[in-house]
């Protein structure tokens, strides 16, 4: 029973984070807020939008999966920048003390115990395997827009995975597919092979070790930008008003389940609380630059929202490539190309990033000895994890190629507010045990703040469906399989390789 709960101390987790060891502290407020919307700004506000404003039905074409926020989704993106902006605080209080690359998986290993920390490493398989499949199905549906502006189409087995045609409500323009495409003994051929190509290909780039420099990433950040400030300074001279009512179709019911659908729409701030090392002065310019960056994405999402409810019928905004299909049906159709390109580079980004975070964070737990070793190896010429980037990244590949990405959305949404709520726990135990330990950035007023992110992320996970919290606990249950197949047997920890925390 000891072992389950015996924590790594801080001391022994600082050191493995060589990358965190003596960095310059050269990062300003302005730096934190580019970082920030370089990690969040991807498929979220591209197309999650779409179900979260129109909600959805389930396949049989009655029951309602989820209701959508109509117009009112401006007011979700508001509510969730406020729950964002706790978590976030919390996140940075715990990267500052623990700076090292498992993320939330080490903070919880130092103040939760192994059996907390597996839960949320596997549980943050979620938001980064899981969510990248989310982003690459994303990626295909502007993809595909992007190239059939220049006339080229594709099949259209070719580039919907099964889940998304099965789950399509019956009046779905993409249902028939399910008799209509090739068969093997019956079986559809869907397969979404652009959304497949774009992972192994950014796989091929992360084993030979292309990272995203701060250059290239303040280059993304410039072309997201001026994509939404085009569709926002375009599409707001073409506002029909009447799409406005009526404003919240399905009352705070559809703003709270809207909300946790577009949640993904957040997801990556808490990648660069881990710049906490690295920031100047970071008791000031870590809160400064994570609001900073998080009400800039809120205003952006909340002028992007009305912009898209106020161009077409919200109902209209269900489809891949949401924001182009509003330009389109608004006669903006010369300028859809620009948005779909835009989407195509923000998404890109954003799936380099996580294809980068994922095997990372198996590396720290093959590390640690709850996974097998191989799970750590370095390629010895190009210094990357090159076995867990090819697996992950081939796993990443099959998932969005049959993937549906409203499912995806949900998983990855409620695998990442239950990390975000497992953190904030941590930041309140770790202040009772382990009171004196310097914190180079403190949040201010902790019981408010971290037990308000904990009650906010909770609340968030409600909005999501069934279905949801069903693949979630499967999910957990397989973790915890694993875990006492495996790591609970092999843990370095509890095998005495690395020294316990004086208290466990
Ligand atoms: N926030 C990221 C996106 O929307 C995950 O793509």
């Amino acid at each position: 029973m000891n072992s389950l709960f015996a924590r790594k101390p801080i001391a022994a987790l600082v050191p493995e984070g060589k990358e965190g060891v003596g960095l310059k502290r050269q990062l300003g407020t302005l730096d934190l807020v580019a970082l920030s919307i370089g990690a969040v700004i991807g498929a979220g506000i591209f197309s999650s939008i779409g179900t979260a404003a129109a909600g959805q039905m389930a396949p049989d074409g009655v029951t309602v999966v989820r209701y959508g926020a109509g117009p009112a989704l401006v007011l979700s993106f508001v509510l969730l920048g406020a729950v964002c902006a706790l978590a976030a605080l919390c996140y940075a209080e715990l990267a500052a003390m623990i700076p090292q690359a498992g993320s939330a998986y080490s903070y919880t290993y130092a103040t939760l115990g192994e059996l907390v920390a597996w839960i949320i490493g596997w549980d943050l398989i979620l938001e980064y395997a899981i969510g990248n499949i989310a982003v690459a199905i994303g990626w295909s549906g502007y993809f595909v827009s992007l190239l059939s502006g220049f006339g080229i189409t594709f099949p259209e087995w070719l580039v919907h995975g099964y889940r998304e045609v099965l789950l399509a409500p019956p009046d779905s323009p993409i249902k028939h597919l399910l008799t209509d495409a090739p068969n093997i003994g019956g079986i559809p051929i869907l397969l979404n092979v652009p959304a497949f190509i774009i992972v192994m290909l950014i796989t091929w780039l992360l084993v030979i070790g292309v990272k995203e420099s701060n250059r290239v990433n303040k280059a993304m950040v410039a072309v997201k930008l001026i994509v939404l400030a085009i569709f926002i300074g375009i599409g707001v001279q073409h506002i029909d008003t009447a799409n406005y009512t009526p404003y919240a179709p399905n009352g705070f019911r559809g703003i709270h389940q809207g909300a946790a659908i577009v949640f993904f729409a957040y997801i990556g701030f808490d990648a660069i609380s881990t710049a906490a090392e690295e920031v100047k002065d970071p008791q000031r310019t870590m809160p400064r630059g994570i609001l900073l960056g998080l009400l800039v994405c809120t205003i952006i999402y909340v002028a992007v929202g009305a912009v898209a409810t106020g161009l077409v019928p919200y109902q209209q905004l269900l489809a891949n490539d949401p924001l182009a299909a509003a330009f389109n049906q608004s006669g903006l159709e010369r300028f859809s190309w620009v948005i779909a390109l835009g989407a195509v580079v923000s998404t890109s980004a954003v799936l380099l990033v996580f294809q980068y975070g994922q095997p990372r964070i198996f590396m720290s737990m093959a590390r640690d000895g709850l996974l097998p070793g191989w799970a750590a190896r370095i390629h010895p010429k190009y210094r990357t994890p090159h076995v867990t980037t090819i697996v992950t990244g081939f796993i990443v590949a099959v998932g969005a190629m049959l993937g549906d990405a409203g499912e995806t959305y949900d998983l990855t949404n409620i695998g990442t507010l239950f990390a975000f709520a497992l953190v904030a726990t941590a930041v309140l135990v770790l202040r009772k045990i382990d009171p004196d330990r310097p914190r180079p950035f403190r949040v201010k007023f902790v019981v408010p703040v971290a037990g308000g992110a904990v009650f906010a992320c909770v609340f968030v996970m409600l909005g999501l469906p069934a279905s949801a919290w069903k693949a979630f606990g499967i999910w957990l249950a397989i973790g915890l399989v694993i875990y006492f197949g495996y790591g609970y047997r092999h843990s370095k920890l509890t095998r005495g390789a690395t020294p316990r925390s004086p208290e466990a």
